[in-house]
């Protein structure tokens, strides 16, 4: 087990963190579902970035005393009966040994020793907000270190979120190739549907068949819950009940990707059931994916993350008034925001350890650049409910279609494109 770069990236954190500061990465706990019986234990992503290891209740500190990094590692106890039942434990030795921390405890210790931890330092770092009862437990440290000397400087504490996000924003070649294998499993795992889907499935098998093809390429869990819409249900942006029945004319919307090795794709396609568009499908549909290569384009190197935002909702607006939903000037109409009324969300977000990753969408009053090494997902989307004021023909169509984009120094890299797009290449397939 290489822990190498886990520990290169602690080390690289230094840039990052105020002199004399210590930052505090709490690790997750596992989850139950009912009773005693447990989810699936899934790390916190920060806490794995920074340490590869994945036993629930641990928590990392890394103080920053101006010569460099020296970094603490929390572990469940070494305990025999746990571990028969359980399974191994590395415990302190193993995570100094296998995981390259310089000094590990049980974590039974936290509480007592991490007052003497922050004791003269002048900040505290964590992520505020995201873990339950985590920044109380960070106050009593805090409150508790500051009260041995009273004469002491006060501890400031800070959000580590930014930190640590802008840095997970930017993928080093280890995540790309695993964020490329995540995509390449979740890609062929639309084109066995879109071979496969007919009349009379049900959304549930479709979800099964998805989590089938993930699980025997080594991904055994979903990123996040699969969207399997049939028909109307693909207006309701995060459907995912997946419980009807398809049928025959309708368009099926899949959203889904595989989590590999911690790292999560993001792949929405649109198909039609009986493998054939029909004439308002195929409208709509081409609005979508002309918006999609539009806004794709404009992902690269210095370029503003609003730009495929702008571009997509321009080239809906144009669309929409071509086939007579938007009545209008698209220049008025689009600054007027008449397209939210079909197109209601944003066209990306990040992707990396989490579906909706770390990192933020700001710098400082602006909007953050596109810089290489970045991933996003770009995914515009027309959706007319039947609620809609609009003729009986379009209502009942939701069209999304998202793609994962590498920002690359000589633009970007399309990860997901094995699967098609294209409707005809698509009806091919399907036929
Ligand atoms: N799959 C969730 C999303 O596309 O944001
Ligand atoms: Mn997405
Ligand atoms: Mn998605």
């Amino acid at each position: 087990m290489d822990n190498t770069i886990y520990k290169n990236r602690r080390n690289n954190l230094s840039k990052s963190l105020p002199v004399n500061s210590v930052l505090i990465i709490p690790g997750a706990d596992l989850q139950y579902r009912n009773a005693d019986s447990s989810f699936p234990f899934r790390q916190d992503s920060n806490f794995y970035y920074m340490s590869g290891f994945c036993e629930p209740s641990s928590l990392m500190v890394i103080v920053n005393n101006g010569d460099g990094i020296n970094s603490m590692i929390f572990v469940p106890p070494k305990d025999k009966l746990k571990e028969i039942w359980d399974g191994y434990r590395a415990g302190p030795i193993g995570a100094v040994e296998d995981f390259l921390f310089d000094k590990a405890f049980d974590n039974t210790q936290i509480d007592l020793m991490l007052p003497d931890i922050l004791h003269g330092t002048e900040q505290v770092l964590y992520p505020i907000g995201k873990k339950q009862g985590f920044d109380q437990k960070v106050i009593d440290w805090t409150t508790a270190a500051a009260s041995k000397d009273r004469h002491s400087k006060s501890i400031g504490i800070l959000d580590a979120t930014s930190i640590i996000g802008n840095i997970r924003l930017i993928k080093d070649k280890h995540e790309i190739e695993l964020i490329k294998k995540a995509c390449d499993i979740s890609a062929e795992a639309h084109i066995t549907a879109m071979r496969s889907v007919k009349n009379g499935d049900s959304e549930q098998y479709i979800e099964s068949m998805y989590i089938h093809e993930f699980s025997k390429k080594g991904a055994r869990y979903p990123a996040y819950n699969p969207i399997i819409a049939s028909g109307e249900n693909a207006c309701v942006l995060h459907y995912v009940e997946n419980n009807q029945i398809l049928s025959d004319s309708d368009l099926l919307l899949v959203d889904a990707g595989c989590e590999y090795e911690m790292y999560a794709a993001d792949i929405t396609r649109t198909f039609p059931i009986n493998g054939k568009f029909t004439k308002e499908q195929l409208q709509v549909y081409e609005i979508v994916l002309e918006a999609m290569n539009a806004a794709i384009a404009t992902v690269k190197e210095g370029n503003s993350i609003m730009e495929p935002q702008e571009v997509s909702e321009k080239v809906i607006t144009e669309g929409l008034v071509k086939i007579g939903l938007l009545n209008g000037d698209p220049t008025e109409l689009h600054k007027s925001g008449a397209y939210k009324e079909f197109y209601m969300h944003k066209i990306g977000h990040w992707l990396g350890l989490d579906v909706h990753d770390a990192g933020d969408y700001m710098e400082g009053d602006e909007f953050m650049k596109f810089k290489p090494g970045m991933i996003t997902t770009i995914e515009p989307g027309i959706y007319i409910s039947s609620s809609m004021n609009v003729d009986d023909k379009w209502k009942g169509i939701g069209v999304r279609i998202e793609d994962d984009i590498l920002v690359t120094d000589e633009g970007n890299e399309n990860l997901t494109k094995k699967v098609p797009s294209d409707p005809h290449e698509i009806e091919s397939l399907m036929s």
